[in-house]
């Protein structure tokens, strides 16, 4: 029997007795604890497979809630959270003292956002606590899109996918961090820089080296599909380095016409960033699917969501 289903009231019932539950988001699905349960989150961890120093995003309901978890708020935060929640952002601040540390991996911070989906939203209205909610995936590998994705992964370990059909945005949040009240971007995400940029002017990325391994979300592999991945500037070049094999292309819109090719994904043909960022994860996981020897995926233009999805194919590949 599918563990796929919409009723609310399940969830808040299987959430209020210390079990996780997968629920969506309009970023990705994410698999989700109350935060006061060390029950709920140990589960959360163990389900993943994920490394206790990896801390989660918790999840609330609207920003007035903010000052419930976290402790000092910058004028910049202010602003970020009145433009973008609920919405695909993520906000790392200094926490209250009651939040438990295996959520924030002893750190004296916690990461927070406001999802922006009808269904959570409304879930998270009838809790009465908030949720932390790492990427419903197991560690290292394609975070899901789809209640589908997340079904092939923990069917045998977890009662309820909470359905709330396919993520919009597709990719993880932006997280932003805050050094001397400033903000820095600890990830790339669904939020494009410059839409940031727009509320708080310039702001600087975190260089994935620096972060490592405070942020795993930036470790070098991850969001990995299990066939080989590389990525290129020019997919008709790298082609030929792997003659006789399966491949498979992942590309931004346009169709190549070469016989080499077993399969071949295009995530926009209209060369739009934000229906590309949307198919990129389910489009990884369908290739994944198609027993290839190796996985080609083209570099996208390194501005708005572009730079996001760079990051991303970046850490599905073996080779830099
Ligand atoms: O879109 C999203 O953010 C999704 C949905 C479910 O909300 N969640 C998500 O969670 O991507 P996760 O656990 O896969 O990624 C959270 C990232 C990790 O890289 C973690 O290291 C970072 O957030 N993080 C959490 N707390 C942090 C903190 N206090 N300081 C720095 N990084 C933190
Ligand atoms: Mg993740």
């Amino acid at each position: 029997m599918s563990i796929i289903s919409k009723d609310i009231s399940k969830a808040v019932q299987l959430l209020s007795s210390d079990q996780v539950v997968a629920i969506p988001t309009e970023t990705v699905y994410g698999l989700a604890g109350n935060i006061y349960s060390n029950k709920a989150i140990n589960l959360i961890f163990k389900t993943k497979k994920r490394p206790f120093f990896n801390p989660l995003i918790v999840h609330i309901q609207s920003a007035e809630a903010l000052s419930d978890i976290v402790s000092h708020i910058p004028e910049k935060a202010k602003q970020l959270a009145n433009a973008f929640w609920p919405g695909s952002m993520t906000l790392v601040l200094k926490k209250q003292s009651n939040i438990p540390d295996i959520i924030t991996a002893g750190k004296d911070t916690v990461a927070v956002r406001v999802p922006n989906h009808p269904t959570t939203l409304e879930l998270l209205k009838q809790l009465p606590f908030p949720i932390a909610a790492p990427s419903a995936n197991p560690f290292g590998s394609i975070s899901p899109t789809k209640p589908e994705h997340v079904e092939r992964y923990f069917k045998e370990n977890i009662s309820q996918v909470l359905d709330g059909g396919p993520c919009k945005k597709g990719i993880e949040s932006t997280i932003i961090g805050f050094e001397n009240d400033e903000p820095i971007i600890y990830r790339l995400g669904a939020l494009a820089v410059e839409d940031i940029e727009g509320v708080v002017g310039k702001v600087s990325i975190k260089n994935k080296k620096e972060v490592s391994p405070d942020a795993p979300g930036m470790l070098e592999r991850h969001y990995a599909p299990s066939t080989r991945t590389f990525l290129t500037d020019n997919v008709s070049e790298e082609i030929k380095k792997h003659e006789g094999k399966r491949i498979g292309i992942l590309s931004f819109k346009s169709k190549l016409d070469d016989l080499n090719i077993a399969s071949q994904i295009i995530l926009s043909p209209k060369g739009d960033l934000t229906e590309a960022a949307a198919r990129l994860y389910g489009a990884m996981h369908d290739l994944d699917r198609e027993s290839l020897d190796v996985i080609i995926a083209e570099r996208f233009p390194d501005s708005g969501l572009g730079k996001s999805i760079n990051d991303r194919l970046q850490r599905a590949t073996y080779s830099s």
